[in-house]
């Protein structure tokens, strides 16, 4: 299938990677600037460095007995927050039951806000197979990330008023400007942040997380906030439809193995951690069955918000470094499951780990201002130290020299991998518990011969070896049958099946879409999976 790329037209680089969002989101943060600490240097020695480096890494061991009671814990709060509202685990509806038909044409839009980056796209699609796609990013002012609602979602509705000018602009002539009705662009807004949703374009905030807080947004449906900034700019867009990153990422791997396996999980890895799943509707009790809309449905996608999964810590494991890190969030008390496991966090765990050595006079010869400067460390150095084989550590060297400023002795850079390496296993182990509590909550292994899951998110992206590490907590908690689990990026295979320039590295707004205008061919087989169903964005196309 040809796809025409845009690259020449792109207006700001798009080779960034989810770990570069986790990077600049932290440094937005900058949430406690410590001052420099007085390195105490003393010349501690090799063999006590080590022991003392495996000892920190052991407080981030999670047993085979804690991976099964994380699981068993996880079933029983998915099953409390399918029955009802407000309860631990929002298990959030996501009235994403249908699918396209495959015969789409036309311009649409669609924008992003799920951490630190607003993107905007355009995808226009020629009707024949091919499409044209445009993307801009701009990052979100730290003022606005904890500002009012008016100041974020104006800011959003400014940028797609510049999307549409600089970039649609001949179209957007062609087709009379603001006031022509005809033309009205849907657009597709992904909001990565727990919502409650009450159709497939509405939806009320219950809770910022990520570091955001703009609290009179809470309790207000986000469609509409953006939707009269928008009209306020008179512009022609209609917001069609809200998705969650999660939802997004399970709908886009079902269009790309249509009839091979059923898709069962999608997974988000990244600056924050979120799973949705394909629930029996009937399994969804808190869910009204006689609204209309859903009549002869079977399926509802679920946005488990797994991320607040376990807040009151019954069986999730902590250190003294995970309590510092919560204590310096805006939300301290939630989230706790994704403040162990993904992107926005483990950069911040390792540095107020290595901080403390430091300043016990354990590691470095002296401080420096990213080694003291809260929310400082680019998770990706995880990624890249864990990645470093060479027997003196040379990768990890220039890692540190270049992200602490600070120069090493091999023993210390042995010591840093041992720490690394035991918070990124909690990462993998943790999420491949909960994964493996959504395969027995649903029997899904029970049922078909291969189940898939797709993931997206830097932190699966590029820790070494982190598929291997859920899979060992999946044969934990479901024993062999985790071989019939086909784990799938979702990133890679949006990079190269879409054709798009080699260096198109980050998530694509709208990924969804483009996958399901991909698979057009292959639609028919996926719709009878999906039990035909014909809402959603089905509605949203046309
Ligand atoms: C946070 C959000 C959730 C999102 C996830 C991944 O956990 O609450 O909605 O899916 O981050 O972006």
């Amino acid at each position: 299938m040809h796809v025409r790329g845009a690259s020449a037209s792109l207006s700001s680089s798009v080779a960034v990677t989810l770990s570069l969002f986790s990077s600049l989101f932290a440094r937005l943060l900058r949430l406690n600037q410590a001052p420099l600490a007085h390195a105490n240097f003393t010349n501690m020695t090799t063999s006590s460095l080590l022991e003392e480096a495996t000892f920190i890494s052991k407080q981030f061991d999670v047993s085979k007995d804690q991976l099964i009671a994380i699981s068993n814990e996880f079933i029983r709060l998915t099953d409390l927050g399918l029955k009802s509202d407000g309860m631990p685990m929002a298990m959030i509806p996501s009235f994403v039951t249908g699918v396209p038909n495959g015969t789409e044409k036309g311009t649409f839009l669609a924008v992003d806000l799920g951490g630190t980056n607003f993107r905007v796209c355009s995808i226009h699609l020629n009707g024949d197979g091919t499409f044209d796609l445009l993307q801009t990013k701009s990052v979100i002012p730290r003022s606005l990330m904890v500002g009012t609602s008016k100041e974020l979602f104006s800011f959003l509705a400014k940028r797609v008023d510049e999307f549409i000018k600089t970039h649609l602009d001949e179209k957007f002539n062609e087709e009379g400007g603001h006031s022509d009705n005809e033309h009205i662009y849907k657009l597709g807004f992904t909001f990565s942040f727990p919502v409650n949703q009450t159709a497939i374009n509405s939806g009320t905030l219950l809770r910022w997380t990520k570091g955001f807080d703009v609290a009179d947004a809470v309790g207000k449906d986000v469609c509409r906030l953006l939707q009269d900034e928008l009209d306020l700019l008179n512009l022609p867009v209609h917001v069609a439809a809200l998705v969650n990153d999660t939802v997004g990422t399970l709908m886009s791997r079902s269009y790309s193995s249509p009839g091979e396996a059923a898709t069962l999980v999608g997974v988000i890895l990244g600056t924050g951690t979120n799973g949705a799943y394909a629930e029996s509707l009937a399994a969804v009790d808190k869910l009204d069955q006689s609204v209309a809309a859903l009549a002869n449905k079977s399926i509802m996608v679920i946005n488990t918000e797994w991320g607040s999964f376990d807040n009151d810590m019954k069986v999730l494991p902590t250190t003294s470094w995970d309590d510092a890190v919560d204590l310096d969030t805006p939300n301290p008390g939630y989230q706790m499951f994704e403040k162990r496991v993904s992107g926005m966090f483990l950069g911040e765990i390792l540095r107020r780990i290595l901080l403390e050595l430091n300043e016990k006079g354990h590691l470095f010869s002296k401080a420096s201002t990213p080694l003291t400067t809260a929310w400082s460390l680019d998770t990706s150095i995880l990624s890249r130290v864990e990645a470093d084989t060479t027997p003196d550590l040379v990768a990890v060297k220039s890692i540190v020299e270049t992200d602490l400023g600070l120069p090493t002795t091999l023993v210390e850079r042995q010591a840093i991998k041992v720490i690394v390496e035991g918070v990124g296993k909690r990462s993998a182990l943790l999420a491949g518990a909960v994964v493996g509590g959504i395969l027995v909550h649903t029997k899904a292994c029970q049922s078909n011969p291969v189940v898939d899951i797709g993931v997206d998110g830097s932190v699966f992206e590029f820790y070494p070896g982190y598929e291997d590490l859920m899979r060992e907590a999946l044969k934990d908690v479901i024993g062999e049958n985790e071989k019939k689990v086909r784990i799938v990026s979702q990133y890679l295979s949006v990079a190269s099946s879409a054709s798009l320039p080699a260096d198109y590295q980050s998530r694509i707004v709208g990924r969804d879409l483009l996958k399901q205008i991909l698979r057009n061919s292959c639609i028919g087989t996926y719709v009878e999976l999906w039990d035909g169903l014909h809402m959603g964005f089905t509605d949203f196309l046309f």
